[in-house]
């Protein structure tokens, strides 16, 4: 089947979602973020991989942590990093978003890290630029957030060591998430034998368990002997009616606190994408207690973002 982020050979020229990724290519990004781990971990912080290369951040929505390990990951890499200020830019006049891309090209792009909140914003793009040109999708609309599905399996695989006896619970507000959606496919594709979700009815997208996931509304059934919780935020930004009776509510509910995640294995991992919203989805106790790895996965989703700009930029290249 047609993937228009692989090229003719298979290889990896965009990275718009995970969906539809072979294994191969998931466990080549992995592997090639270890190693970046290691070099870094020996102090080596500089590599000549993209030198003379230019990169473009365009975020197009508000972002701390996937904007700025973009930027340490390309200049890791030697390339010339320009981050757009889209407020201050002529999107503001008007301009559209592909008049926007052709005008960067203009200016030797080689590579587009793009944020948006339209679902398929990035593979508009990717469709659109010229031959050579790589685009990775850093968050669209409610669609797909591949590079932090990655750091997520990173996160996984580097404290469970593998995916093939894992129960994975992703909870929290399924139905806006594209995190969740991005972390479902690339789960799925690693040989994750068992997906949870919980969330409230109002909270999941009607026909989630064609994803191969099982769905819970309960904490206490659904946290029971996971490996893994992955928390999700409240996206009240994609909200556009009621779809809780409140925080507290929810939080009484869904929020995890350390009494919850007692249902869970005793050595299970708590993820969580960031920003957090503490007393909302997640109790401080928890976020901040021994079993969280919510700052790791920050530090791994710069090797992460590495191995994906190198991967994407070396098998453009080809194309040129
Ligand atoms: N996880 C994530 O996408 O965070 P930011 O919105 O801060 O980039």
């Amino acid at each position: 089947m047609y993937n228009p982020q692989l090229n003719a050979q298979g290889e990896l020229v965009h990275l718009l979602t995970t969906e539809g990724l072979p294994r191969r290519i998931l466990t080549q990004i992995l592997d090639r973020a270890g190693e970046f781990m290691a070099e870094v971990d020996a102090g080596n912080k500089k590599f000549p991989t993209l030198a003379g290369r230019s990169v473009f951040n365009l975020f197009f929505e508000n972002s701390t942590r996937t904007r700025t390990t973009f930027e340490i990951a390309a200049k890791r890499l030697s390339a010339d990093v320009t981050s757009l200020n889209i407020q201050a830019s002529s999107t503001a006049k008007g301009e559209t978003l592909l008049d926007t891309i052709h005008n960067l090209e203009a200016m030797g792009a080689d590579l587009f890290v793009v944020r948006h909140a339209q679902s398929g914003a990035a593979h508009l793009i990717a469709q659109h630029v010229k031959p050579g040109i790589a685009v990775v999708n850093a968050g669209d609309g409610r669609h797909a957030h591949p590079t932090q599905a990655l750091l997520d399996m990173y996160t996984i695989r580097h404290y469970k060591g593998d995916f093939t006896n894992l129960r994975v619970a992703i909870v929290g507000d399924i139905l806006h998430s594209r995190v969740a959606r991005s972390q479902i496919h690339a789960l799925s594709t690693l040989g994750c034998p068992e997906i949870r979700v919980i969330a409230p009815k109002t909270l999941l997208p009607t026909g989630i368990e064609s994803l191969g996931v099982h769905v819970y509304h309960d904490m206490a059934e659904g946290l029971a002997d996971v490996d893994v919780v992955a928390m999700l935020r409240l996206q009240n930004e994609r909200m556009s009616g009621a779809y809780l009776p409140s925080t507290q509510e929810f939080f009484k509910h869904y929020g995890l606190t350390e009494e919850k995640l007692g249902y869970a294995k005793p050595d299970a991992i708590v993820m969580h994408p960031g920003p957090m919203n503490r007393g909302v989805e997640i109790d401080s106790a928890v976020a901040d207690g021994e079993r969280a790895v919510i700052l790791p996965q920050v530090t791994f989703g710069i090797a992460v973002r590495m191995a994906v700009m190198e991967i994407v930029a070396n098998n453009q290249q080809q194309a040129r």
